[in-house]
């Protein structure tokens, strides 16, 4: 059986081959997630793109899928743990998915807010427009 070592976490296990990285750090208690990307994520259906972990040697895994170059593009350093399968004994840094996790952190803010500001405006509008046709809506 390979294995797997997680180096953030400083943990190193057996795990079976076929097996996802997701599904082995899971079973671990290794997050393979930054931020709120903690509970925002997919469960590794390949949807979100959020799991990204670095894997030396590349070869130790399966080759990229559609979704991981969907997500990706053609970077040859990350991975989306979830599409990844072990075929060898691995290297696994979680670091690509801890700094996705706090830009994701910083872009929630910014919509939060732009969804607060934006309601109100929109509701202004609104109010104003029924107030000039002579129907207030209070
Ligand atoms: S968990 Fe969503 S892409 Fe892997």
């Amino acid at each position: 059986m390979p294995s797997v070592e997680f180096q953030e976490a400083n943990v190193t296990v057996t795990a079976k081959e076929g097996d996802d990285l997701r599904k082995i750090a899971h079973k671990n208690k290794v997050s393979v997630y930054g931020g709120p990307n903690k509970y925002l994520n997919c469960r590794g259906f390949g949807l979100c793109g959020t799991d990204r972990i670095a894997v030396d040697p590349k070869d130790c895994v399966t080759p990229p899928t559609w979704k991981e170059k969907l997500h990706l593009g053609d970077n040859p350093k990350m991975r989306l743990a979830c599409q990844a399968k072990l075929v060898g004994d691995a290297k696994v840094s979680v670091e690509p998915a801890l700094e996705y996790g706090e830009q994701m952190k910083e872009d929630l803010a910014f919509y939060a807010v732009a969804f607060v500001f934006g309601g109100a405006t929109l509701f202004f509008v609104i109010f104003m427009l029924f107030e000039m046709i002579g129907k207030p809506l209070f």
